[in-house]
C-alpha cells in the first residue's frame, strides 16, 4: 500500500512537471516506434543489418540553417528528432564483448552545453534511454570506430547516399563524418581510398583490399519501409486526422475571410495562423496559394500576387502535426460567387473527384480513382469544346490523382491495391493557362479539389470533409462573417 501511495505521489509530480513544461504530450509512443522496429526486423532477411542515417542539416545562408526536419523513416523507427545520428537494426541478436545481447543500436548527438545554449537541449545517450526507451544508445563518435564487423552480414541494408551533405567543421561526429566512416567500414569507397592512400600503392595489397566489401544492398530497405508506412496504425491515424482537420478548419476560416483585396501571402498567413493556433508545428510542404493564372503552376509557392481580385484562388495547404501532414486543396472565387465559366470547370472537377473518392475501396487498384476522374474530365473538356480529342485532356489535367500521405506529403507505399487504414489523396484538377489553345473565356482558370481519404472496410471516409467542396456550399459559407473582418492594422508609410 505504502509503495503504491509513493508511486501515486511520484506520478503526480512527474505529471505536474510535465504539464508545467507546457509542451504537448500526444506524440507517438515509444511502444509504437519499438513495434515498428520489430515489424521491420520481421521483413529483413536472416543475418542482416539495416542502417539508417538522420537527415542532414540544410544551410539557408551564411550561418543560418533551415529549421531541422528529421528523416521520416528515422523518425518512424525511433521518435528521435535530432540530426547527426545513426540507427542500426539487426535481424538477429548480436553479442557484445561483455556477452550482452542486443538487436539495435542508436547513435545520437553527444550532449554539449555550449552548443545546446544556441541550438537547444540534446537528448544525449541518457535521454535516448529514458525518453525513447533505447537500451543501447551511444554517442555518434562511437560509430566512427564502431568495431561492428559489417563484412559478417549477408545483407547490409541502407538507402544509397546523395553526396549532398556538408562537413561541419565544429562537430566531431556530424552526419558527413558518420557517413564517411560507414562507407569506410563497409568498403564502399575502397577504390577511392586505395587510389588516394600511398600505403596501398602496392598492387597486390590493393587487390586483396578491393575484394573486401560488405554485402551491401541499397534497394530492399526502401520497399520494406514503404510496405510498413503505407498502412497507418491507430496512433498514426489520430495524429494524421488531427493534421487534416486543422487544415480543413484553415480552409473554412479562409473562405469566410476571403475578399478580392487580399494578397496571396495574406491568405497563406490566415491558413498558417490557424495551424499554429491548433498546435501544428509546421506546414507539411510549402503552401500553395495561386490567384487566377498562378493556380496553373502546380506547385506555385511564390504567393506574391498583391491582390487576388475577382479570380479563383487555388489553396493547397497542409498542416503538419507531430510529423504527420495533411494535403488539402480548395479552390474558391475571391469575390464569393463563381462566374459561369469558373463554375462549369469547378463542377466538372468536383464530379470527377466525387467519382474518384467512391473508387477508394479495399481491393481496388491504386489507379482506380485516377482512371474514373480522368475519364470524366476528358469527356467534360470535350463537351465544353476546350479540347477536340480525348487524348488532349492531359494538357489540362497533367498530374496524377492520388498519393499516400503520412510523415511525408508524398508518402511511400507499394501503390498496388487499397488496403484498410491507408490514407491517400484524391485530387483531380483542370488548369487552363493564359494563351491555351481554346476560347479565351477559359484562360486563367485553375481548379484543384483535394481531399484526404481513409480506406476502411465500410468504404472511403473523407477526413477533410469538414471543408465544403460543392460550389453552392462554398458560396454559402463565403457569405458568413469572419472574425478577421474586424482585424485592421495601421498603414505603414
Ligand atoms: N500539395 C502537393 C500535392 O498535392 O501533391
Ligand atoms: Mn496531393
Ligand atoms: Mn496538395
Amino acid at each position: 500500500m505504502k509503495s503504491k501511495l509513493t508511486f501515486i505521489i511520484a506520478l503526480f509530480f512527474v505529471t505536474l512537471t510535465w504539464a508545467q513544461s507546457g509542451t504537448p504530450t500526444d506524440y507517438l509512443t515509444n511502444q509504437f516506434h519499438k513495434e515498428r522496429r520489430e515489424a521491420l526486423r520481421k521483413k529483413m532477411p536472416k543475418n542482416s543489418v539495416a542502417v539508417f542515417f538522420a537527415n542532414p542539416i540544410r544551410n539557408r545562408a551564411n550561418d543560418v540553417d533551415y529549421v531541422y526536419h528529421q528523416d521520416p523513416n528515422f523518425y518512424y523507427l525511433t521518435g528521435y528528432s535530432e540530426p547527426n545520428s545513426v540507427l542500426l537494426v539487426f535481424s538477429d541478436n548480436q553479442t557484445n564483448m561483455e556477452g550482452k545481447t542486443y538487436n539495435e543500436l542508436l547513435y545520437v548527438q553527444e550532449k554539449n552545453p555550449k552548443r545546446e545554449l544556441w541550438t537547444g537541449i540534446r537528448l544525449g545517450t541518457e535521454g535516448a534511454k529514458s525518453k525513447l526507451g533505447f537500451e543501447n544508445s551511444l554517442n555518434g563518435a562511437a560509430f566512427l570506430k564502431s568495431g561492428i564487423d559489417f563484412y559478417s552480414f549477408d545483407n547490409v541494408l541502407f538507402t544509397d547516399f546523395e553526396e549532398d551533405v556538408r562537413n561541419a567543421k565544429n562537430e566531431e561526429a556530424d552526419l558527413y563524418k558518420l557517413i564517411a566512416s560507414f562507407k569506410s567500414q563497409i568498403g564502399y569507397n575502397i577504390a577511392l581510398e586505395t587510389a588516394n592512400n600511398s600505403n596501398f600503392q602496392n598492387e597486390n595489397k590493393q587487390k586483396s583490399i578491393s575484394s573486401k566489401r560488405a554485402n551491401i544492398n541499397v534497394s530492399a530497405l526502401e520497399s520494406y519501409m514503404a510496405s510498413l508506412r503505407e498502412i497507418k496504425s491507430k496512433e498514426e491515424l489520430v495524429l494524421l486526422t488531427k493534421a487534416i482537420r486543422i487544415s480543413a478548419v484553415g480552409q473554412i476560416e479562409t473562405m469566410k475571410a476571403m475578399h478580392p483585396g487580399m494578397s496571396e501571402a495574406e491568405i497563406q498567413g490566415v491558413h498558417e495562423f490557424i495551424y499554429k493556433k491548433y498546435g501544428s508545428e509546421y506546414e507539411g510542404y510549402p503552401s500553395i496559394v495561386g490567384g487566377g493564372n498562378n493556380g496553373c503552376v502546380l506547385h506555385y509557392v511564390e504567393n506574391s500576387k498583391t491582390k487576388v481580385d475577382n479570380e479563383l484562388v487555388l489553396m493547397d495547404l497542409g498542416a503538419e502535426y507531430h510529423g504527420y501532414t495533411a494535403d488539402v486543396t480548395r479552390t474558391i472565387p475571391a469575390n464569393g460567387t463563381f462566374s459561369v465559366e469558373q463554375k462549369l470547370i469547378y463542377d466538372l472537377v468536383y464530379e470527377a473527384q466525387d467519382a474518384g473518392i467512391a473508387e477508394v475501396k479495399i481491393g481496388n487498384s491504386f489507379g482506380a480513382p485516377d482512371q474514373v476522374a480522368r475519364r470524366i474530365i476528358s469527356n467534360g473538356l470535350l463537351k465544353l469544346g476546350i479540347i477536340n480529342r480525348l487524348e488532349d485532356a492531359r494538357i489540362y489535367f497533367p498530374h496524377g490523382t492520388s498519393h499516400h500521405i503520412g510523415l511525408d506529403v508524398h508518402d511511400p507505399g507499394a501503390y498496388n491495391a487499397f488496403e484498410e487504414n491507408m490514407v491517400l489523396t484524391v485530387e483531380p484538377g483542370i488548369y487552363i493557362p493564359i494563351g491555351s489553345n481554346c476560347d479565351k473565356k477559359w484562360w486563367g482558370i485553375a481548379v484543384r479539389i483535394e481531399d484526404d481519404i481513409l480506406v476502411t472496410t465500410k468504404g472511403p471516409i473523407n477526413l477533410s470533409a469538414e471543408a465544403p467542396r460543392k460550389s453552392d456550399e462554398i458560396e454559402a459559407l463565403m457569405k458568413q462573417k469572419s472574425v478577421l473582418d474586424a482585424f485592421s492594422l495601421p498603414k505603414l508609410d
